[in-house]
């Protein structure tokens, strides 16, 4: 059973910056205010691999989220690579065949590796498009189900689904959701989304926010806002 967090503890701010240095800056003003800096595909093309080292170096939790997907061989290389480096959390697409490839590279390290589900942008339509069958609450639970027997650490999916997730694999899966939006702020191209406090009351473990954090005119009091959110949850 995993320990409990506390309410900053469970929100993982999203990087989507273009440059490291703006980066650094949101980064440091944030820090404490936070629970995790997230540094995606956007930030890790431009330097912003050797700044997820420099941040998790100087004891802040980092999330790198590359969501791998590859042949075994070359996710399990990856996985053995980063874990060690202190990264808290790593993300791979939640397809079977990946997630024991990468479980298989973790060795001893305490990294968290975390199976993307179902893409929070997506919807039924969007999947239909892709050639799936399934409604994204299936496939997230298919996907949620197989990352649990696979060993991995948790799962990504949009707050709709957490509840569904939860009964299916119970406690032991971190359960972390994009797609979280404070009532008001702008949706962009989410498109499966609730608000801190209804993803938290879903059984939500982590939040992961950017764009309502990030570009807000104060973005210190727009994390305590969700903090606080995260805090008054039933
Ligand atoms: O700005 P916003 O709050 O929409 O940022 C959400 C973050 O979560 C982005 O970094 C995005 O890449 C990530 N993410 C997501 N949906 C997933 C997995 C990760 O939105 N299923």
């Amino acid at each position: 059973m995993a320990t409990p967090l506390s309410a900053r503890d469970r929100l993982i701010v999203a990087l989507d910056v273009a440059d490291c240095a703006s980066a650094e800056r949101l980064a440091g003003m944030l820090a404490g205010h936070v629970g995790v800096f997230k540094i995606g595909l956007e930030l890790a093309m431009s330097g912003g691999i050797d700044l997820a080292r420099e941040l998790a170096g100087d004891g802040h939790k980092v999330f790198l989220d590359l969501k791998l997907l590859d042949i075994s061989n070359t996710v399990t290389k990856a996985v053995e690579n980063a874990a060690g480096q202190g990264f808290a959390f790593l993300t791979i697409h939640a397809y079977p065949a990946a997630m024991r490839a990468a479980v298989a590279g973790l060795g001893n390290s305490d990294l968290c590796l975390l199976g993307v589900t179902v893409l929070t942008s997506l919807n039924a339509a969007d999947l239909v498009e892709a050639g799936y069958s399934d409604s994204p609450e299936a496939l997230v639970v298919k996907r949620a189900q197989a990352a649990r027997e696979t060993g991995m650490g948790g799962i990504v999916c949009s707050p709709q689904e957490v509840a569904a997730v939860r009964a299916r694999v119970g406690d032991g899966l971190r359960i972390v959701t994009p797609g979280v939006r404070p009532a008001g702020s702008d949706t962009g191209d989410q498109k499966r989304i609730a608000t801190p406090a209804s993803a938290i009351g879903s059984g939500a473990d982590y939040l992961v926010v950017g764009r309502p954090i990030t570009q807000s005119a104060d973005p210190i009091e727009a994390a305590d806002a969700i903090v606080a959110e995260i805090a008054s949850a039933p």
